[in-house]
């Protein structure tokens, strides 16, 4: 097996992407990092780390702009070897209240771009016979949560596609997996009030939040040879939540 190279990360420039594009630059990896907001912050992260990277902004959820940075990682670096669809929003409420553009917008972005990325890199990776493709979708997605119904559907349907595309790709070396996180600490979670977070915590056997080198941590894993004969797997970072 040829050593992997480049990874392409969405949703880089916060929270998870950033922790799992950091994680895989200091094992060596040449990054292509998408986002839809890059800030002068986001931006040194990188600047100041020693390592090869690309930055691309753009809306995951638009092919156009996918095809885009599928060139851009070619025309830099010459394969695709990982690629990790991180990007994901979350547009909250319970059903009654919820607005069809809301549910649209999460679909759109979390379910649709996870589409749109996986099928622009099975292109390369099935002509190169080799490659990575790491989903990141939720605990919500594998228990469903209330006010979350259209997050739920996003990330329930991310783990179908996942499972579906290992079995389309397996025979060309291709291993497709996802990575099912409970609460991690991140902005995304930074907005839930602190009666829901204590909550949360009750839920949770190991008694606290997640942090994003916890899921980078697993990302790096998945990203490396020693885990050549995992595929279609849903594997939960969680703290024990989804026992
Ligand atoms: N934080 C958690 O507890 C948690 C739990 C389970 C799953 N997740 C998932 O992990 C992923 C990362 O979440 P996070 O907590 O780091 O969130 P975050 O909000 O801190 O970061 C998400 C990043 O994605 C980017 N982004 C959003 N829409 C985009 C688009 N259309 N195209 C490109 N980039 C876009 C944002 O600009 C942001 O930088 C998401 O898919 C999220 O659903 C998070």
């Amino acid at each position: 097996m040829k050593e992997m190279k480049t990874a392409i990360i969405t949703g880089a420039a916060k929270g998870i992407g950033r922790s799992i594009a950091l994680k895989l630059a200091d094992a060596g990896f040449a990054l292509v990092l998408n986002d839809m907001k890059w800030d002068a912050e986001s931006e040194s992260v990188f600047s100041d780390r020693n390592c090869d990277y690309v930055l691309s902004s753009g809306d995951v959820s638009s092919s156009e702009y996918v095809k885009s940075l599928m060139d851009t990682a070619m025309e830099k670096y010459g394969s695709i070897d990982v690629v990790v669809n991180n990007a994901g929003i979350t547009r909250d409420g319970l059903i009654i209240k919820m607005s069809e553009e809301d549910f649209d917008k999460v679909i759109e972005v979390n379910l649709k771009g996870v589409f749109n990325v996986m099928k622009a890199s099975a292109r390369i990776m099935m002509k190169q016979r080799i490659g990575r493709i790491i989903n990141i979708s939720s605990i919500v997605g594998l228990r469903g949560n209330a006010g979350q119904i259209n997050y739920a559907a996003a990330k329930g349907g991310v783990i179908a596609m996942t499972k579906s595309l290992a079995k389309e790709l397996a025979s060309r070396s291709v291993l497709v997996n996802a990575i099912a996180p409970g609460f991690i600490k991140t902005d995304m979670t930074d907005v839930l009030p602190e009666n829901v977070v204590e909550s949360l915590l009750t839920q949770i056997p190991l008694g606290k939040l997640g942090e994003v080198e916890d899921v980078a941590n697993l990302a790096l894993f998945l990203a490396s040879e020693e885990s050549g004969y995992i595929t279609g797997q849903i594997i939960s970072v969680d703290g024990g939540m989804n026992i």
